[in-house]
């Protein structure tokens, strides 16, 4: 399409929708019909009222002054028989490029008005006609009167559309590169049924649809012209039973919905929520009537491909919980969570999540997309920041944000994504930006092999620095250097399989090992005190740095040593038993954030400690995974007490209740409990070991995945002590099975019974 063809409203209306529109016609012998849109904002394209694009929010989020998707919809049956004047209309939202967006609340990002480039082209026997944006189009004002990402949404179904002129030229957007739709459109999934209308102790009326969800309510109402359905959302209620919003920050999530005597549908076209609750704040006269009122989950359209379940109910609700957590926020780009001034594309969540994710469900094109949006949005030195888009772009008095563990999202998930899908594209596509950030590591800083400078998020969100503390006790130093030798390890591996020469990165691999172990270790443990590294002063207002954020021996430094090979063999046994001796130390419990949490289970049974390991996960006091679920929670919380023992809430700036980095644990019940792992010399499940390692604490699994090479099952169950397993084994594939009793097989297609 043509990127000189984008077009404006003469009049800039704020956060009121507008319509572009054109009337056309179309003759007797009509073949084929396409529309091809884009928009600098949110659009939604329609035919003769008729609704002509697929889905929500499009063109979804991208780096939009580098990348501007366009879609492009079969719009023939619409048309279809038709002879005579039609009227396209689009009509558009501020969304995340013009309206208030990022936590700084920034204005007009990516232009300085709704814009939208547009091309219908009609297929005729012997003719085509196209037709595009121009200054020809009118614009017309909408019943949508106010609309934004974190504000919600004002429909008015009395508002009466009035002509505010013809289109003007849009000479911003014509600049940004034109790119056809790469990810899976955002849809409608589940609809829920409210579950009960609740009087809080404060007189509020409140509807409960029992899921944390991201979407929106839906509304089915005949009332009074004039009389109103405002709403507002909630994730949770406080300790005294009432409506909680203070956690949404600056996110106003309101919905007003105007009547006008006939019966209306609302819904919100141009935004979307994420909340459990809503607060009636005004309604028509007519009686709240739940079969009209549905909340309505919205996601990027991606495919579920992994089930578990077991013989306990709590971890069923914390796979339950990750799976709403992974949908809630998969909206076009991994987001941290759903319903705060965030909603942004944070590279470490989405980095310690992915390999979940890519469990739970088909994300190969969801990923490639931001993949594509990192890559644009990379420095020339090879930083990558801690969101992408880079939405702070352009804006120098935002601080500088580069992390180790989250610029690592950019060698860790093409390497995740390449292993679950075995798409060698994956690695061909981002190989130059691994290696650009491997590259960044190396330079930054006088030492060459660790990386000792800048500022970190560290092991955020951690216990063990303190109860208020964002971050927890292990050295960001240890963690960033352990980052930069994993980083260049999965580099190495990448550049294996495509064939390049890996010598030079095998070198600084062997002395970034070395040097890490000279200088974080000593016989075989990491160093007790390490210097503190002083963290960028703007940091030190917004984010509680607790300057004991410089231990080398925590827990989650010892999950980065082990899990990331930092050690060496006969090192293991002695690393493992102080992981045990800190969780015993730290009163039995885990004490890990982002960074640690991930892999801690995994170091645990990969060194012999699988009982710890299933300790931890079975653990229900602060800080453990149940200790959410049994105080209510339906989707993973941000911070492991987000709500604590007495009922207050651990923050009100930075307490989400769907963030789903923490679910990252469902990697361990289908890798280690379920015991399906993909093996990387036969990348895309084409081998893979099925190695249960159960517990009578969970007494059955069942378990199945949907992967690329056909569906592979793994069940087990207790009777009395013995302990029987079935597998299968898709055609074409060959599983290496091994049984807690050591013995081991190799196997191919089909389905296999074994007694322990
Ligand atoms: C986000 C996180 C993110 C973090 C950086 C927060 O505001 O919600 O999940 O990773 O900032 O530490």
């Amino acid at each position: 399409m043509n990127s000189k063809n984008f077009i404006k409203s003469p009049v800039d209306l704020g956060a009121a929708s507008v319509i572009f529109t054109k009337k056309f016609n179309v003759k007797n012998d009509l073949k084929k019909a396409t529309l091809t849109v884009t928009a600098v904002g949110v659009y939604e394209a329609a035919i003769n009222g008729e609704k002509a694009s697929i889905g929500m929010l499009n063109p979804g989020y991208t780096s939009y002054h580098k990348r501007l998707q366009y879609q492009t919809f079969d719009v023939t049956s619409i048309l279809a028989g038709k002879e005579g004047e039609q009227k396209l209309e689009i009509t558009t939202g501020l969304g995340w490029a013009i309206g208030s967006f990022t936590y700084q609340m920034y204005e007009k990002l990516y232009g300085d008005n709704m814009a939208v480039n547009a091309e219908l082209t009609l297929v005729y026997a012997n003719e085509n006609e196209t037709i595009v944006t121009d200054e020809a189009w009118e614009v017309y004002t909408s019943k949508t009167e106010m609309s934004g990402i974190y504000d919600g949404e004002t429909v008015n179904m009395l508002h009466e559309s009035k002509l505010l002129g013809n289109a003007v030229k849009d000479t911003v957007a014509e600049k940004y590169p034109l790119i056809e739709q790469e990810g899976e459109y955002i849809t409608e999934h589940e609809r829920l049924a409210p579950i009960a209308l609740i009087t809080t102790p404060k007189g509020e009326r409140v509807i409960d649809f029992g899921q944390n969800m991201t979407g929106f309510v839906e509304f089915k109402i005949k009332a009074k012209a004039g009389e109103k359905i405002v709403i507002s959302h909630a994730e949770v209620l406080d300790s005294d039973g009432n409506f909680y919003t203070e956690n949404y920050r600056k996110a106003k999530n309101i919905m007003t919905y105007i009547c006008d005597g006939n019966e209306n549908l609302f819904k919100p076209r141009f935004s979307f929520q994420g909340f459990r609750y809503i607060r009636i704040d005004e309604y028509p006269n007519v009686e709240i009537n739940f079969n009209n009122i549905r909340a309505v989950a919205v996601h990027s359209d991606i495919e579920r491909t992994g089930r578990f379940s077991c013989g306990n109910e709590k971890i069923n609700q914390l796979y339950h919980n990750t799976i709403w957590g992974q949908k809630g926020n998969y909206l076009d780009v991994p987001t941290d969570c759903p319903q705060r001034d965030e909603r942004l594309g944070w590279t470490g969540d989405a980095q310690v999540f992915c390999r979940t994710a890519a469990l739970n469900f088909n994300v190969l094109k969801f990923f490639k997309k931001w993949l594509g949006d990192l890559r644009a949005d990379q420095e020339p030195n090879g930083v990558i920041w801690g969101v992408h888009p880079n939405s702070f772009f352009d804006h120098p008095e935002t601080p500088t944000r580069i992390s180790a563990a989250w610029g690592d999202a950019s060698t860790i998930i093409p390497w995740e994504l390449y292993r679950a899908y075995g798409d060698k594209s994956i690695l061909e596509e981002n190989f130059e930006m691994m290696k650009k950030w491997v590259e960044y590591m190396h330079s930054t800083g006088d030492e060459e092999y660790l990386w000792l400078t800048g500022f970190h998020y560290g092991d955020w969100l951690a216990m063990d620095a303190g109860e208020d503390s964002y971050v927890g006790a292990t050295s960001n130093d240890l963690i960033a250097s352990a980052f930069f030798a994993y980083s260049t390890d999965l580099l190495i591996r990448a550049g294996e399989v495509l064939g390049k020469d890996m010598s030079h990165y095998r070198e600084l691999y062997k002395n970034i090992v070395k040097r890490f172990r000279e200088y974080f270790m000593e016989n075989g443990m990491p160093k007790e005190e390490l210097p503190f590294t002083e963290v960028n002063p703007p940091y030190r207002k917004s984010i509680k740095v607790i300057d004991t954020v410089r231990k080398g021996v925590t827990q989650t430094a010892i999950v980065l040593i082990l899990h990331f090979n930092l050690c060496t063999d006969e090192e293991r046994p002695a690393l493992a038993d102080k992981l045990v001796e800190l969780i015993h130390e730290f009163g039995d419990l885990m004490a890990t954030g982002f960074v640690g949490t991930p892999y801690l289970l995994h170091a645990l049974s990969d060194n012999g400690k699988t009982d710890m390991a299933y300790h931890l996960l079975l653990e229900e006091r602060n800080p453990s995974w149940l200790y959410s679920v049994t105080h209510g929670a339906t989707t993973i919380w941000e911070h492991w007490n987000g709500i604590k023992e007495d009922g207050s809430f651990w923050s009100t700036a930075m307490n989400s209740f769907n963030h789903y980095a923490y679910g990252s644990v469902c990697d361990w019940l289908y890798g280690v409990a379920a015991g399906i792992t993909v093996s990387e010399d036969g990348v895309g499940y084409k081998k893979f070991t099925l190695a249960p390692k159960p517990s009578k604490k969970l007494g059955h699994v069942n378990c199945a995945l949907e992967t690329v090479s056909g569906r592979i099952e793994s069940r087990w169950y207790y009777k009395g002590e013995q302990v029987f397993f079935e597998f299968t084994v898709p055609q074409g594939t060959e599983a290496l099975i091994t049984l807690p009793n050591g013995y081991t097989e190799t196997v191919c297609g089909g389905t296999y019974y074994y007694t322990v």
